[in-house]
């Protein structure tokens, strides 16, 4: 296998296995309004990660080289900086540039592999990116709303409300509110037409008539038992 080519094949396994662990990190620690979505956001792609990292180990053992394996090799190897951020916006602007960045690892692998007309290995890289720049590509979308659309609600807000003569207009205007809903029960009650009710209590004298009947089919059971 080409320097080249394991050289890059190295540097890109160390760089997903850090920024895996960082987007566990960030998927354990995020918080704020958006922490379900981020949450889940980061599960999907820390786990994309953690099965590219496999398959990009595997290749490298495929190609007859030692694949890196400990944390001090992937530290030493990855342009990638461990997850420091502490806000969910900071957060996904830290994943954003970090996908970016492994995007650059892959075509520093993919024209590596180009030169030596190793096709696997390109084929590889070219997966990967093509994971990185939709990844970065989802981040930025979800950094953009989560930044602009806080800032500009508060503003408009704060101008409307006026001293102490705006707490007497709304009250009035609540008054009358209901004034309009309290005379709705009292038409109701004018209406004196209830006296009908007890002659229909008179009626229903004869449903009686029909329960003896029910009563009566027990003692012809006993009488011819
Ligand atoms: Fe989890």
């Amino acid at each position: 296998m080409a320097k080249n080519v394991a050289d890059a094949l190295n540097r890109l396994l160390a760089d997903s296995y850090v920024l895996q662990l960082k987007t566990q990190n960030y998927h354990w620690n995020v918080t704020g309004p958006e922490f379900y979505q981020l949450h889940l956001l980061f599960e999907a792609q820390y786990n994309e990660l953690f099965a590219g990292i496999d398959v990009i180990a595997e290749h490298i053992r495929t190609l007859g080289n030692g694949s890196p394996g400990t944390m001090k090799e992937f530290l030493a190897l990855t342009s990638i900086s461990e997850g420091t951020a502490k806000t969910a916006s900071d957060m996904v602007a830290d994943l954003a540039g970090s996908h970016a960045a492994l995007a650059k690892t892959c075509q520093a692998l993919i024209d590596a592999a180009d030169d030596a007309d190793d096709d696997a290995s390109e084929d590889l890289a070219i997966q990967r990116q093509r994971v990185h720049k939709s990844a970065a590509w989802m981040l930025k979308a979800t950094v953009s709303t989560s930044v602009t659309l806080p800032k500009a609600a508060p503003a408009p807000a704060k101008a409307k409300p006026t001293p102490k003569t705006a707490p007497k207009v709304a009250a009035a205007k609540a008054a009358p509110a209901k004034a309009e809903s309290a005379p709705a029960p009292k038409k109701a009650a004018p209406k004196r037409k209830p006296a009908s009710k007890p002659k229909a209590a008179t009626k229903p004298a004869p449903k009686p008539a029909a329960e003896p009947a029910a009563n009566t089919q027990n003692p012809r059971r006993r009488a011819s038992g």
